[in-house]
C-alpha cells in the first residue's frame, strides 16, 4: 500500500519534471524577440512567478538573486502594475529595466542591502515602493531613486507618493536623500534606530513639501528637534508611537493641518499646563484623533492639558495602568472672556483599562454625541460621586454596545468591590457617600456612635452658626455671604441635558 503511493508519487514528480524541463526548451527556443504575449507568460519571471491580472507575485519564492535587466524587460509586454517581490532573500537590487507600467513594487523582507543608482529609473508610474524590512542602513543614497531627466525637475520619479524604509538600519538620512522625490505624500520611517534625528535628517524630511503621512514608530526618538515639522506643511497623519518621548513634543505647534496624532506607548508621566516639563497639547486645531495608549508612566491628565485640541473628535486614553488623575477639565478650553468653558464635541472616547477611579460628567459636554464609548475595566468608586456613571452613563454605553457595561466594575469601597454598574443600574441602587479616607462607619459600632453623637450635637451648632452668619455676625474676619466663586465653571449649561 505505501509502496504504492511513493510509486504514485514519484511517477508524479518525474512527469512534472518532464513538462518543466519541456517548457523550458520551449522557452529558450521561442522566447527571443517574440511578440506572443503567452508566451512571455511561460518565460523568464513568469515561469518562476504568478503572473495574472496585470500582477506578478514572486513572493516567498526562496529567490536568492534579484532578476538580470533583461528579463525585466522580458515582462514588457505583460504590462505589469504591481510586482510583488516581498519574501526572498535579494542582497543587491538591480536596475528593473524598462517596467513603464509598474504602480506598486513591493520588496519587503528581502534582505536588501544595497540597491544599485538608479533602479527604477524607468518605472515612471510608480506609485508606492516598500522597502521595508530589508538591511538598508545610512548609507542609502539620493542616486537609488534617480528618475528620468526633466528640465525643470531634479531626475525625479515623479509619480511616487508612497514609500517604506521602515525597519532597517538607518540612523541617519542623507540630506538630500528625497530629492528625486518630489511629489511624496507618505513616508514610513518606523523601525529605524534613529535616536536623534540629526540635521541631516531633518534636511532630508523637511524637503518633502507635498508630505501628508509621517510614520516615525519606534525610532528611539528622545525629542522631536525645532523645526522638523515646518516645511511639510500639508502634514496630517504623525505616528511618533513607541518611542522614547518624556513630555507632549511642543514641536507639534508647526502642523497646522495635523488630523492624526499617535504618541502610543512614550514615557510621558503627566501632562500639565503649568509645568515646563511637562506641558499639554500646544493648539493643533484640526486635530480629530489622538491616540495615547499603553503608557507606562502616565499619571496624571491635569486642567486644560488637552483644551488646544478644540476639534478633537476621537480620544484613544486606554491601556494606561497609572493613569488615575484626568482633571474634568482637561479637556475644557476658557472662551475668550475667561466666564465659561467650550469642549470639543468627542464621538469616541475610549479609557479602558487605565487606573480612574471616576468618569468625572463634566469630562465632555455632549454625552449625547458620543457615538462610541469604552469606560470598562478601571477601578471604579462607587459612591454618591458615581452615581451618575450608574445612573446615566450605563445606559448610554448599553446603547451604543450592547452588554458593555458589565465590565464597569466596583474597586471601591470595600463593600461594593466586585459589583458590576450594569447591576447597580438595574436595581436603582442609590450609593452612600464615603469619606475622603474609606472610613465606613457602619463597620464599626464604637465610630457609629460617635458618629451619631457629633451629628446629634453638630445639628443644633451648625444651624446657630448658619443663623449668625447670614445675619453677618461673622462679616468682620473676613468671611462673607453666599458667593458665586465657584459657579463659572457650570455656568454654561452644556446642553447636556437632552439625554437624560
Ligand atoms: C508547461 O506549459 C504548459 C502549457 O502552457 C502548462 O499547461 C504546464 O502547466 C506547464 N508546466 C509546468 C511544469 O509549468
Ligand atoms: C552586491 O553588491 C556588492 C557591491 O556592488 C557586491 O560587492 C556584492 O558581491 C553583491 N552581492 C551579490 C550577492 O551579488
Ligand atoms: C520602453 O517602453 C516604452 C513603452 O512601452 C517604449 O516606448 C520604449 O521604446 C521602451 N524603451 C526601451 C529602451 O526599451
Ligand atoms: C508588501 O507585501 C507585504 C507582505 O506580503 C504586505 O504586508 C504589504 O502590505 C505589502 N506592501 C504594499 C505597499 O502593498
Ligand atoms: C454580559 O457580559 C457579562 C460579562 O462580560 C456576561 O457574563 C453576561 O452573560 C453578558 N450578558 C449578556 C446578556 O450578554
Amino acid at each position: 500500500m505505501a509502496g504504492r503511493v511513493i510509486s504514485c508519487a514519484l511517477i508524479f514528480i518525474i512527469a512534472l519534471n518532464g513538462a518543466y524541463s519541456e517548457n523550458d526548451t520551449n522557452q529558450n527556443v521561442a522566447a527571443p524577440a517574440s511578440s506572443d504575449k503567452s508566451i512571455v507568460m511561460e518565460t523568464g519571471i513568469c515561469r518562476r512567478c504568478i503572473c495574472k491580472d496585470n500582477k506578478v507575485d514572486c513572493s516567498e519564492q526562496g529567490l536568492k538573486k534579484f532578476f538580470p535587466k533583461d528579463e525585466w524587460d522580458a515582462l514588457e509586454e505583460f504590462q505589469p502594475k504591481t510586482v510583488d517581490m516581498s519574501d526572498n532573500y535579494f542582497e543587491n537590487i538591480t536596475s528593473m529595466g524598462n517596467l513603464t507600467t509598474v504602480e506598486v513594487l513591493n520588496l519587503t523582507r528581502c534582505s536588501v542591502e544595497f540597491i544599485e543608482f538608479a533602479s527604477f529609473k524607468k518605472l515612471q508610474r510608480m506609485r508606492v515602493l516598500d522597502l521595508s524590512h530589508n538591511k538598508l542602513t545610512s548609507k542609502l543614497s539620493p542616486h537609488t531613486f534617480e528618475g528620468h531627466y526633466s528640465p525643470e525637475k531634479y531626475e525625479p520619479l515623479e509619480s511616487m507618493r508612497v514609500l517604506s524604509l521602515a525597519y532597517n538600519d538607518i540612523h541617519s538620512l542623507n540630506q538630500d536623500l528625497f530629492e528625486h522625490l518630489p511629489e511624496l505624500t507618505e513616508l514610513d520611517l518606523s523601525g529605524n534606530p534613529f535616536i536623534t534625528i540629526d540635521y541631516p535628517s531633518l534636511v532630508a524630511i523637511s524637503s518633502l513639501p507635498m508630505l501628508k503621512v509621517l510614520r516615525m514608530r519606534s525610532c528611539q526618538l528622545t525629542a522631536i528637534p525645532e523645526k522638523f515639522l515646518h516645511t511639510p506643511r500639508y502634514l496630517e497623519r504623525l505616528d511618533l508611537s513607541d518611542n522614547l518621548l518624556e513630555a507632549v513634543p511642543q514641536e507639534l505647534e508647526e502642523t497646522k493641518n495635523l488630523m492624526y496624532l499617535n504618541l502610543n506607548q512614550n514615557p510621558i508621566k503627566e501632562l500639565d499646563m503649568n509645568s515646563e516639563e511637562h506641558p499639554g497639547f500646544p493648539r493643533l486645531r484640526k486635530l480629530k484623533e489622538l491616540h495615547m495608549c499603553n503608557m507606562h508612566s502616565l499619571k496624571r491628565i491635569g486642567p486644560e492639558a488637552l483644551s488646544g485640541l478644540e476639534n478633537l473628535e476621537s480620544l484613544h486614553l486606554a491601556f494606561n495602568p497609572q493613569l488615575s488623575e484626568l482633571s474634568p477639565r482637561a479637556l475644557a478650553r476658557p472662551d475668550e472672556i475667561g466666564e465659561t468653558y467650550d469642549w470639543p464635541l468627542i464621538k469616541e472616547l475610549y479609557l479602558q483599562s487605565n487606573n480612574l477611579y471616576e468618569i468625572d460628567r463634566m469630562l465632555i459636554s455632549r454625552w449625547d454625541l458620543v457615538k462610541a464609548v469604552d469606560v470598562s475595566d478601571n477601578p471604579f468608586m462607587c459612591d454618591c460621586t458615581t452615581q451618575w456613571m450608574v445612573d446615566m452613563l450605563v445606559p448610554m454605553v448599553d446603547k451604543i454596545t450592547p452588554n458593555v457595561s458589565a465590565s464597569m466594575v466596583c474597586n471601591e469601597p470595600i463593600e461594593m468591590r466586585g459589583y458590576t454598574m450594569q447591576h447597580l443600574h438595574n436595581i436603582h441602587r442609590h450609593m452612600r457617600c464615603v469619606d475622603k479616607y474609606g472610613n465606613r462607619p457602619e463597620k464599626d459600632g464604637a465610630i457609629l456612635l460617635g458618629t451619631l453623637i457629633g451629628v446629634l450635637l453638630a445639628v443644633p451648632v451648625m444651624l446657630s452658626l448658619m443663623l449668625l452668619w447670614r445675619r453677618g455676625y461673622f462679616s468682620c474676619i473676613g468671611l462673607r455671604g453666599p458667593t458665586s466663586d465657584s459657579r463659572a465653571f457650570y455656568k454654561r449649561a452644556p446642553h447636556d441635558d437632552s439625554f437624560m
